[in-house]
């Protein structure tokens, strides 16, 4: 099986007090289609960096990306991002001013990609399942607890129907049922719509679950 996202020698640093500290070093990688991976790794180790620019919000500075094959730079970072992937991030960044309903039918707006013509009723259906039912859909997304935001971020990462999910700690600041919760929705995903799903996590329990463990050290990623 040929991979849905490869990393070829991947650099990237920051420049830190006059000095350059490399995060990522020739990193290259192989994620399959319709898995559910994990990354874990030390604090400070590059995690989130590695997500951003995998997610096409940041760029490395050398090395290659290629989604089924395509370079990214190819597809371009804007059209990537548009139609390829859906971010969940750990500060949720859902619009406060809007209800759950509303920040999904957003993102569904946000994407080239193919959708049914019934948005709303897709939109109720994918937050019935991630747990949210159409009164707390309703309800303007702070006046939610931040599990149900978490839930409401991951409806929206996946109402574009892009086939790449990519999450910051999304279980970080869920209790264990919660959590347990959402690690079967990314499970589902990945079995029964073929999803490939890359979260980064510290928690072992998540991990556990995942098809796939990945450590990123010393930047590089290894199977663990
Ligand atoms: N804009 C920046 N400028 C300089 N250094 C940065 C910048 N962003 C991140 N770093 C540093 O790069 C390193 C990797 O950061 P990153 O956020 O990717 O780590 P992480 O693995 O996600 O950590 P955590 O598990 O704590 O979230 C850290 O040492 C961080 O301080
Ligand atoms: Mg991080």
């Amino acid at each position: 099986m040929s991979a849905i996202l490869r990393l070829e020698n991947i650099n990237y640093g920051y420049i830190d007090g006059g000095y350059r500290r490399e995060i990522l070093k020739n990193l290259s990688y192989d994620f399959e289609e319709g898995t559910f991976y994990t990354i874990l790794g030390p604090s400070g180790s590059g995690k989130t960096t590695l997500l951003s620019i995998m997610a096409g919000l940041d760029k490395q500075e050398s090395g290659k990306i290629y989604f089924e094959g395509e370079d990214v730079d190819q597809i371009g970072l804007y059209k990537y991002r548009r139609n390829k992937v859906g971010v969940v991030f750990q500060s949720y960044n859902l619009i406060t001013y809007l209800n759950g309903l509303e920040n999904v039918l957003l993102a569904m707006t946000e994407t080239d990609n193919p959708l049914p013509k019934n948005k709303e009723e897709i939109a109720y259906a994918l937050l019935n399942m991630v747990g949210i039912v159409n009164t707390k859909a309703d309800r303007m997304v702070n006046k939610l607890s931040g599990g149900e935001q978490q839930r409401i971020a991951i409806a929206r990462a996946i109402a574009g129907n892009e086939d790449l999910i990519f999450a910051d700690e999304p279980t970080g600041n869920l209790d264990t049922e919660t959590e347990k919760e959402i690690i079967k929705l990314f499970q589902m995903l990945a079995e029964t719509y073929g999803k490939t799903i890359i979260v980064v996590t510290h928690s072992n329990e998540v991990s556990k679950l995942s098809d796939r463990r990945v450590l990123l050290k010393n930047g590089v990623l290894t199977d663990i």
